[in-house]
């Protein structure tokens, strides 16, 4: 880089229906409309190759129905490592923002605490997939199992949700807020029950300090 002032790199992590998808996308509008360039994307997903992978591991029945976890964490490395090469990276590079539904915490959490694979494990796999690319900050859109799967219709269901029952979901979710616990810098809590206006404020207030740190100086005493 030519010391041209990089993008912030801010993903939206949750379980199944949390609304991740929609406050990333609100999230990206703001931050636009604050004159900020954004990228919106997400995982799986984001570049041809990620789509492909997307449609494979989330629908393809004969596939899935035999999945050994460590294919199915391979399948989502690749889609991220191309991801964070051919978009990600380039992007923050040009200073722009990212904002991302989904990024290597889905990996930690499903094919890591869900689906067992040994944690040191994974973030092993994930340090490669993401070239060590680190979210700057990761929101975390929690809310009770039951509240998240209802709020999706049947039809959408993707495989996980077809064949895993609550308490896969409730490990997903424990997962995802024993991270936040570990890594409180890097972590913010929003709570996604609520209206999706209240999550996107909530979010908005938790971005607001970490992107515009000199809005908030100017209200500070002295
Ligand atoms: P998606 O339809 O995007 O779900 P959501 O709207 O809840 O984000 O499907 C993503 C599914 O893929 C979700 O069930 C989690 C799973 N997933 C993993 O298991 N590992 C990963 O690394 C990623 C990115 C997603």
């Amino acid at each position: 880089m030519s010391g041209a002032r990089r993008g912030r790199f801010i993903t939206l992590e949750g379980p199944d229906g949390s609304g991740k998808t929609t406050a990333a996308r609100h999230l990206a509008d703001w931050l636009r409309s604050r004159g900020e360039p954004t990228v919106l994307t997400g995982e799986p997903g984001g570049t041809p190759l990620g789509e492909e992978v997307r449609r494979l591991v989330l629908h393809l029945r004969d596939v899935s129905d035999d999945l050994d976890p460590r294919a199915d964490a391979l399948l989502f490395a690749a889609a991220r490592a191309q991801h964070t090469s051919r978009l990600i990276l380039p992007a923050l590079e040009r200073g722009e923002h990212v904002v991302c539904a989904r990024y290597l915490d889905s990996s930690l959490a499903y094919q890591g605490a869900a689906y067992g694979i040994d944690a040191d494990e994974i973030r092993r796999l994930q340090r490669f997939a993401t070239f060590e690319v680190v979210p700057d900050l990761t929101i975390l859109v929690d809310v009770p199992v039951e509240v998240g799967l209802a709020r999706k219709r049947r039809g959408e269901w993707n495989r996980f949700e077809d064949t895993e029952g609550a308490r896969f979901f409730e490990t997903v979710r424990s997962a995802y807020l024993g991270f936040a616990a570990a890594e409180p810098e890097r972590y913010r809590v929003v709570d996604g029950s609520g209206s999706v206006e209240a999550t996107d404020a909530a979010i908005r207030a938790v971005v607001e300090p970490f992107i515009f740190p000199r809005t908030q100086d100017r209200s500070a005493p002295g």
